[in-house]
This record gives structure tokens, C-alpha cells and sequence, in this order.
């Protein structure tokens, strides 16, 4: 059975996952708010507005891609999300506690705990083993025994298939090797969210594609998923993908390939709808 954290969290998993006629979402289902959020980074060449007003609903049991080109904000988005940076303006509200408003070291213990965040550059500790990476986060969040916590960071690191290099330091092994690690050092204390930030970037496609079931399979068991992505194959297997413009967001609606027919549910002639899948791919691509 593939679920290694031994607990169920089915039932905070969304019926926004079926194919079913979306009933209406009571807010108590809302885990994400942003609100108005504006980013303004100083620059040489003075102010610059990375995120120009992003509101921002994402309900429990989702798994929501963020699409966008190099430099439209993705990650600066995901910063505000994971609290790793703050808004100059709007406000942050993640499962109903505005996270904007915390201090530095409240924020990186309540992270600890509610979030698994994936950098887009890793950021392994260089002078700490693979596996020390992956326990780090266990020794601050207190859910497993230290005795407990070797066997569980072997467990998903078995996972992400980079087991054997568990007593290697993060420069030993290659890039890819460093991004599932870094991968399971975001899934170390099991954590109800995930945001990822190009997690599969690094990977070649057949190992991108088993991240990504990984990730389906996360949120079959409830967990929340929040991912940039370059890659369209990926986007187009998600049922909602948000585009980030220039520091704002698109209007979901508008997005081609949300018209992407899913799987047919009434018999139709699903070639037909392989095609016109295809053909909106390569649309956005
Ligand atoms: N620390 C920073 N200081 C100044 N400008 C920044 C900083 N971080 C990002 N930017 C700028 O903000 C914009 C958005 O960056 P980013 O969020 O990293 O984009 P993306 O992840 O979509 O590639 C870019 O123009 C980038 O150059
Ligand atoms: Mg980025």
C-alpha cells in the first residue's frame, strides 16, 4: 500500500476532485487566501512591482498548478504563500490564521508543521547529509520520536528512489538526486500542504512523470498541492492551472487549456477528444 505516513487524511480530501456537477463550496473548505497582494522589490534601478494585486481561493484537497513565463512572479507568489518572504501590501490566510502577521520565528515553526515547501533551487544545508536534510525538519517538528525519525527519512527517501544516497552530502549526487531529495525533505513531517516551487525541473521526463503520480497519490490522501510548472504534459493532467502575467493573475476562465475535456463520461468518442486535447497543448505551449 502506498500510503508510507500510516495516517488517512481522506476525509479532508475535496469532492472538487470529482467529475461530478461542482456543488457549491462552503468557505470552511477554503485553505488558501491571498488578498490583495502586492510584492514591490527594491531595485538599483529603483521600486519594482513584482505582484500587482493577486487574490488568490484555494480549497482543501486541491492539487492547483502555476503556470507563467520566467520572471511573471511564480516564485515570488510562492513566497508569500510559504511565508519564506512577506507582502508589501494584502494579506496571507492560510487554514483561517493570517500568516502575514507572523513573526520571523513563529513563521518558520508554524511552516514546520503546516507546510512542505519545495525551492525551486533546493537548498539542501551543503555540510548536512542527504538524510540529515531530510530528518532536519523532524527534529523541529516533534511528530516522530528520534528514534522514529532515520527509518521514516529512509522511508520517503526510498520513495523518491534516492535511498542509496543517504550518508552522501548534497554536492556528491547529481541535480536531479538533489531535487527529490528535496522533495522528501518537504514531505519529512507530513505535512497537510505542499507548495513546490518547479519541482520536477530538474528531472527527465520519466522521472518527472513518477514525481507527479507521487503527488496525485499525495492528494488522494488529502494532502493540498500548490506547483509551478514549465512543464504543459503536467499542467494538462491538473484540473485547475492558475497563469501568473506580468505580476497578476489571468482569468482562470480564459485559460485554454481549462477547456480540456477530461475523460469521457458519457460514452462520447474519446479519440476525437485526444485530439482536441492535443491540439489546445500545443495551443499554450
Ligand atoms: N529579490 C529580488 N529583488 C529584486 N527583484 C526581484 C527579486 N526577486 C525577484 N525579482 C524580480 O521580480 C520578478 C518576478 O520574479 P520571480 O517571482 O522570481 O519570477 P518567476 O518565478 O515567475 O520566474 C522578476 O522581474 C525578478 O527579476
Ligand atoms: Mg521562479
Amino acid at each position: 500500500m502506498f500510503n508510507i505516513f500510516g495516517n488517512n487524511q481522506s476525509s479532508t480530501s475535496g469532492q472538487q476532485n470529482s467529475n461530478n456537477a461542482p456543488a457549491p463550496q462552503p468557505d470552511d473548505n477554503m485553505l488558501i487566501e491571498l488578498k490583495g497582494i502586492q510584492k514591490e522589490y527594491k531595485t538599483d534601478a529603483g521600486p519594482f512591482l513584482a505582484l500587482k494585486g493577486i487574490d488568490l481561493k484555494i480549497n482543501k484537497g486541491e492539487f492547483v498548478g502555476v503556470i507563467g513565463k520566467s520572471g511573471s512572479g511564480k516564485s515570488t507568489m510562492i513566497n508569500m504563500i510559504t511565508g519564506i518572504d512577506r507582502p508589501t501590501a494584502g494579506e496571507v490566510w492560510v487554514n483561517g490564521t493570517p500568516i502575514h502577521k507572523f513573526s520571523e520565528n513563529k513563521m518558520a515553526k508554524w511552516r514546520g508543521t503546516n507546510m512542505g515547501v519545495v525551492f525551486q533551487f533546493f537548498q539542501l544545508l551543503p555540510t548536512l547529509t542527504v538524510i540529515e536534510n531530510v530528518m532536519l525538519p523532524m527534529d523541529f517538528g516533534n511528530k516522530y520520536s528520534p528514534r522514529e525519525r532515520r527509518e521514516k527519512a529512509l522511508d520517503i527517501l526510498a520513495l523518491m528512489d534516492v535511498e542509496t544516497q543517504a550518508d552522501k552530502l548534497p554536492t556528491m549526487i547529481s541535480g536531479g538526486q538533489q531535487q527529490r531529495v528535496a522533495i522528501a525533505r518537504a514531505l519529512a513531517n507530513d505535512p497537510p500542504i505542499v507548495v513546490a516551487d518547479e519541482p520536477t525541473g530538474n528531472l527527465d521526463s520519466k522521472t518527472a512523470a513518477q514525481v507527479f503520480d507521487l503527488f496525485q497519490k499525495l492528494v488522494e490522501q488529502g494532502k493540498t498541492f500548490l506547483m509551478v510548472t514549465h512543464d504543459d504534459d503536467l499542467a494538462g493532467q491538473l484540473s485547475r492551472v492558475i497563469t501568473i502575467t506580468d505580476g497578476q493573475l489571468d482569468k482562470e476562465d480564459h485559460r485554454p487549456i481549462q477547456k480540456i475535456v477530461p475523460h469521457s463520461q458519457n460514452g462520447a468518442d474519446t479519440d476525437k477528444e485526444e485530439e482536441i486535447k492535443e491540439a489546445q497543448l500545443e495551443e499554450v505551449s
